[in-house]
């Protein structure tokens, strides 16, 4: 009998079939060995998976964004999960009260309610009809922000940006890959992708030019980017929903607040709440993934358990570097 491998075989992204333009774009890009898959391609200053890259080619080609959108950008692993359930749960909070017993959070993933641009939409269709989306369209997206769709940049849509201290950020993007990555490849070792990871190697790095690329955007332009990190969302996340609420021109009203609706939001797009869903433990995205693999601890500071001393000083090391004078600090 075959050996049952226990890692997802069936990524999408893997197996995707490629245009002939990004073929051709392909082979004049340079590449890196990756973390998942065999190369890595840089494009406009970034590392990709090829199917990323040929999402990013379409989206870029076709995305018309409307003035009333609002997209989600973050670095991966840096809570893109979380982000999801909450602005599904606050831009439909009419529709789909949160205390329902049939809310769409509860039987699905918020992969599925929130899709990617490039990782998804213009990955699955070069040109999707995006007409079922009811306004305000909510759409996420890991692009940095010089590759964003000109539409983007030129139309008045928002965007809420979400990164992660990078230490927590790297650990969890280590533990991911492994989830990924087919038997027979074995596991990541630490050390080999701290060290491209040191070096910018990674899924949409340089970590730093992602996010910096959003930082100054966000200090030029504070009505159309948000910029949020994963741990000031965990120690106040009161405030931090409520001030989304203001960016988005949503805020809860007295009445909302009176009912408790900023504290009902926060639980059911709480950590344990949507882990422990049976969707979570068991299903899993079209595009291959596990759910059960969005959701391993929900920690800040989870690095102090892995990362030796010389790795956290050389890594702070880069940080001073690349973010120094920038105003952004972790
Ligand atoms: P850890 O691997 O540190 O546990 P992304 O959604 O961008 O892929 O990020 C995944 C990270 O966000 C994982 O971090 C995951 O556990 C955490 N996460 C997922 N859902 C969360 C939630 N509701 N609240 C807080 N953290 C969450």
């Amino acid at each position: 009998m075959p050996k049952e491998p226990s890692h997802p075989p069936d990524l999408k992204y893997l197996k995707q079939e490629l245009t002939q333009e990004c073929k051709i774009l392909l082979s004049t890009l340079p590449t890196k060995s990756g973390w998942v898959v065999s190369k890595l391609y840089n494009y406009q200053g970034f590392w990709y998976h090829p199917s990323y890259l040929q999402g990013l080619l379409s989206c870029q080609k076709h995305f018309q964004a409307q003035d009333t959108d609002i997209l989600l950008a973050t670095t991966p692993k840096s809570g893109t999960t979380w982000l999801k359930a909450l602005l599904f749960t606050l831009l439909n909070r009419t529709r789909y009260p949160h205390a329902q017993h049939d809310h769409p959070l509860l039987s699905n993933n918020p992969h599925m309610l929130v899709p990617f641009l490039e990782i998804k939409l213009y990955l699955d269709d070069q040109n999707p009809d995006l007409s079922s989306f009811a306004s305000p369209r909510l759409f996420s997206t890991h692009l940095p922000y010089v590759s964003l769709p000109k539409s983007v940049k030129d139309s008045k849509c928002k965007l809420v940006y979400l990164c992660r201290n990078p230490k927590d950020t790297f650990i969890s993007l280590w533990a991911f890959s492994n989830q990924l990555r087919l038997q027979e490849m074995g596991t990541n070792s630490l050390e080999d992708v701290f060290e491209k990871y040191c070096e910018g190697v990674s899924l949409y790095g340089p970590f730093w030019d992602h996010l910096l690329g959003y930082w100054q955007e966000s200090l030029k332009n504070p009505d159309k980017v948000y910029f949020l990190t994963y741990e000031e969302m965990k120690e106040e996340p009161d405030l931090h929903l409520r001030k989304l609420t203001e960016f988005l021109g949503c805020p809860f009203s007295v009445e909302e607040k009176k009912e408790g609706m900023v504290e009902g939001i926060l639980d059911i797009c709480s950590f344990d709440n949507l882990r422990n869903l049976k969707v979570n433990k068991e299903g899993k995205l079209p595009s291959g993934e596990n759910n059960s693999a969005f959701f391993r601890n929900g920690k800040v500071g989870d690095w102090k358990n892995y990362l030796t001393t010389e790795m956290v000083e050389r890594f702070e090391k880069i940080c001073e570097e690349k973010l120094h004078g920038s105003g952004l600090k972790f």
